[in-house]
């Protein structure tokens, strides 16, 4: 394709420097997008179903920036714990809390003269959404105990999955904010409403894992990538890059056709109605089923792990925003449960959340999912239960 080689669009040049793959209308108004709102200070509100690809976008931004020889900041707004998160974001002086030894730069400052992307920003306290309203109108902000104010010039890139409109009539965003973060809109169209960019994803995908693991592939029928177009894709680009790869492994250099596609579409989304739902599975093909739908559990976990470990290597501070030694001074202490009723109820809260975070590998995201919780008090009750090691 001479296109992959020579962009002769502004937004296939765009494409090249940042990864957005795809040829769809809804892409190349994406990278155009994209391309207009770099060049300004605008923030920017980044909406899209999960597994769309709304960091990549918010990379790109930056990437595409005056600000990109400066950091990009991230902050994952679901994963710290109330208590220390204005520290945290606006940092904090000497002594303004048990702990405090010394001044701390908060993520505002760290990323002075480059961008901040909040992530998850419908997670936010209702108090933090304030301060960072009022950062956003001055550009300026007071650490924690701090009396004077710090300038800053930051970008504000902000993502959700949230319907955010909707958390506002329900009071759990500010509407002030909302419309200060929403200055740009830009919404990250799902898989299945671009189904003509999966075949191009599915070879890319393909190719980039067959090289770095050196591993045989016979290829993908068109029957099998027209079957994969035509699936729903609930957890969009990142399943559909999980799929291929599953694949790729257990079919061990087979040539793929449509069938062998159909049954891993029919792991992989094994509770979703809209799907054909296999009847009368013999007993093999059923533990076949769900050996593999471990085996797929296990890769996208590990797939997760290498992107986090990956974006910490390139990242200009670390980006998990857990600092165990605040979090340590804020947070319950950990300790053994109290005695009777109570610790019979604690015990087995702790027992049921260790054993979620094994069943997840670690990921307090699909623990707290499938607990029913939310993250952040997954993780205040991590730390509450002394549940250590975990931390992503
Ligand atoms: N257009 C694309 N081309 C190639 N790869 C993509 C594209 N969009 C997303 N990806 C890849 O898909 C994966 C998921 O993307 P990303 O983490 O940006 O999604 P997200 O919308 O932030 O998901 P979540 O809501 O779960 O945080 C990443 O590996 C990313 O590199
Ligand atoms: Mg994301």
């Amino acid at each position: 394709m001479s296109t992959d080689l020579a962009p002769n669009s502004r937004w296939q040049e765009v494409q090249q420097q940042v990864g957005i793959l795809g040829r769809s209308e809804a892409i190349r108004r994406l990278l155009e997008t994209i391309e207009q709102v770099a060049q300004t200070d605008i923030s920017v509100l980044i909406t899209g179903e999960s597994g769309t690809g709304k960091e990549l976008v918010a990379r790109a931004i930056h990437a595409r920036s005056r600000r990109r020889l400066n950091p990009l900041i991230t902050v994952n707004c679901g994963a710290i714990p109330e208590g220390i998160i204005e520290s945290e974001l606006f940092g904090h002086e000497k002594g303004s809390f048990t702990g405090a030894i010394g001044p701390r730069k908060g993520y505002f400052e760290l990323a002075d003269k480059g961008s901040i992307f909040l992530d998850e920003i419908g997670e936010l306290p209702l108090t933090t959404q304030v301060k960072l309203l009022r950062v956003l109108e001055s550009r300026e902000f007071m650490r924690v105990g701090g009396v004077t104010s710090v300038q800053t010039d930051v970008r504000f890139i902000a993502a959700t999955n949230k319907q955010l409109e909707e958390e506002v009539r329900r009071g759990n965003f500010r509407e002030d904010l909302f419309y200060r973060l929403n200055a740009v809109h830009i919404r990250v169209p799902a898989l299945r409403e671009r189904s003509e960019d999966i075949p191009i994803l599915v070879r890319k995908f393909a190719q980039e894992f067959v090289r770095e693991n050196h591993i045989d592939f016979g290829g993908f029928s068109e029957s099998a990538l027209a079957a994969m177009a035509h699936a729903r894709w609930p957890g969009n680009i990142r399943e559909l890059r999980n799929v291929v790869e599953k694949i790729i492994v257990l079919e061990r250099g087979a040539y793929v056709e449509e069938a062998t596609i159909r049954r891993y579409l029919n792991i992989s989304h094994p509770m979703d109605p809209a799907l054909p739902v296999p009847l009368k599975r013999g007993r093999e093909e059923s533990e076949r089923d769900l050996l593999l739908r471990v085996l797929l559990e296990i890769k996208s976990e590990i797939a997760q792990l290498r992107e986090l470990l990956l974006r910490r290597q390139a990242a200009p501070y670390p980006l998990a925003p857990w600092r165990e030694d605040l979090a340590e001074e804020y947070l319950e202490p950990a300790q053994p449960p109290a005695d009777g009723e109570h610790s019979s109820v604690a015990e087995m809260e702790r027992e049921l959340i260790q054993n979620a975070l094994l069943k997840f590998g670690g990921s307090k995201r699909r623990a707290a999912r499938a607990l029913g919780l939310s993250e952040r008090t997954l993780y205040r009750k991590i730390e509450k239960y002394g549940l250590k090691g975990t931390h992503e």
